[in-house]
């Protein structure tokens, strides 16, 4: 299993590029099942779930291309993929499958839409917590779908199709939010979703289907309107650029200090971050193709937060931001108000050196710990990352083990962080 040694220290300086979105690119993917033509979506991340979803559509009979390098494409250009899923062979997604990618269950949605049944194992618990999928559910049964679980899998029917209806979300939910957008696109009829995810990538998701021929209005706000067609299209797509990997290397800079330009990022995508850094002493500075972060010399101040749905404090950024406020100037305090677990990256840290103090769902951070070096590991891709971040403000070497976390959602991290100057190096097949 490949490893990531770097040895802390190093401040960050230069350019680094911001790629496609993950959470968004995965959506977009499975809109694909919604229609039999094809459907071509650019500035797709080279990263694991990307080829795991890529075999998972196929196993329903989509046909995934990833299309050859163009002239003016360099390494770090994304992928265009092209999806197309003129014949659906399978509705069924077995638990081989889902339980290697949750977001795979959102399958279900555009798979009973078009054909009227879908057969998907439920994905179980994971390490940030036991994550249900009830709201998902409720929404497709508010189209009509009958809905009965059989030995661990979710049996939904629409065999006369899906009607429009008003879903009213209890709490915000992404995944819910998806689901609702790609049923409701061939209901019959009109859908109202209340307390809709406003994510920017729910947005994104939206806007692939209006060029797909769907009728929605309202995405990015908290009521989406959709009006139910018959059919959709094909369409191209570009992936917006991810705002979790755009403050992860915002964290990291300010951790060691330096000037980076976040090259395609955005900060309308991360204004709630960008505030909490920028209070924290980091400069920021949008320019014409991406975001400047600077912090030279000066204290890291602390800053509590709070995680939230959008335009809040991600709660994808809160282990990274975590391991920034281990070196703050004073005491901090974060809460996670979205998981009910997601501070397994806290015994980590404390490996190497930080002192934090759980509550419930609140961590106290306390301030100015002198982080060593040493051998860590994590169980999701966020914890894994924010033991990287750690890391290069750590004195000595530091081994992160079960990288696959890392290659699920940052891609060519060592390559991005290494062209900045840190210390960092993949060792191959070892540990
Ligand atoms: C998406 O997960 C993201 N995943 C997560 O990113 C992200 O942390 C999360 O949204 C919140 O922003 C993808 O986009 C692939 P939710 P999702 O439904 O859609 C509860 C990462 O690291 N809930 O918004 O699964 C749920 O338990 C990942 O990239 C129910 O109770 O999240 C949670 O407490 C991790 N019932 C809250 O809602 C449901 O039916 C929000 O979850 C659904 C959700």
């Amino acid at each position: 299993m490949d490893r990531i040694r770097i040895i802390g220290g190093q401040s960050l300086k230069g350019s680094l590029p911001i790629s496609g979105a993950k959470n968004a690119a995965l959506p977009l993917m499975i809109a694909s099942i919604l229609t039999r033509e094809t459907l071509t979506l650019h500035n797709v991340p080279r990263l694991s779930d990307v080829r795991l979803l890529m075999r998972i559509l196929g196993n329903h009979g989509v046909d995934a291309a990833i299309s050859g390098k163009r002239l003016g494409q360099s390494e770090e250009s994304g992928e265009t993929i092209t999806l197309s899923a003129r014949d659906i062979v399978d509705t069924t997604a077995p638990y081989e499958l889902v339980s290697r990618m949750r977001a795979s269950f959102w399958v279900i949605a555009p798979m009973l839409a078009r054909m009227g049944e879908a057969r998907v194992s439920l994905p179980g618990g994971c390490a940030i917590g036991t994550r249900p999928v009830d709201l998902l559910l409720m929404a497709l049964e508010k189209l009509g779908a009958e809905i009965e679980i059989d030995a661990g899998y979710v049996v939904a029917k629409a065999p006369k199709g899906l009607k429009g209806s008003t879903i009213d979300f209890p709490k915000v939910t992404v995944g819910g939010t998806h689901v609702a957008l790609m049923a409701a696109s061939l209901a019959d009829g009109t859908t109202i979703i209340k307390n809709a995810a406003q994510e920017p990538e729910v947005t994104d998701l939206a806007e692939c289907l209006i060029k797909m021929g769907a009728r929605i209005e309202g995405a990015g706000t908290s009521q989406i309107v959709i009006d139910g067609v018959a059919r959709l299209d094909g369409a191209h797509h570009t992936v917006l650029p991810d705002r979790i990997e755009t403050g992860t290397y915002a964290m990291a800079v300010a951790m060691t200090g330096g000037n980076v330009l976040l090259e395609n990022a955005r900060p309308d995508l991360l204004q709630s971050a960008l505030d909490v850094l920028a209070q924290s002493g980091t400069t920021i500075t949008p320019e014409a193709n991406g975001i400047r972060i600077m912090r030279n010399g000066g204290d890291i101040q602390p800053v509590d937060v709070t995680t939230a749905p959008f335009p809040g404090f991600p709660t994808d950024l809160q282990a990274q931001f975590m391991a920034l406020m281990t070196r703050a100037n004073g005491s901090s305090t974060i809460h996670e108000t979205i998981f009910e677990n997601r501070f397994m990256h806290v015994q980590e840290l404390a490996r190497l050196g930080a002192q934090i103090r759980l509550d419930g769902d609140v961590a106290h951070v306390q301030g100015k710990s002198r982080l060593k070096g040493a051998p860590v590991m994590a169980t999701d891709l966020r914890a894994s990352v924010s033991l990287v971040i750690a890391a290069l403000a750590a004195e000595g070497t530091t081994l992160v083990n079960r990288v696959y976390h890392l290659d699920r959602g940052f891609e060519a991290l060592e390559k991005k962080l290494g062209r900045c100057g840190a210390a960092i190096e993949r060792l191959s097949g070892e540990g």
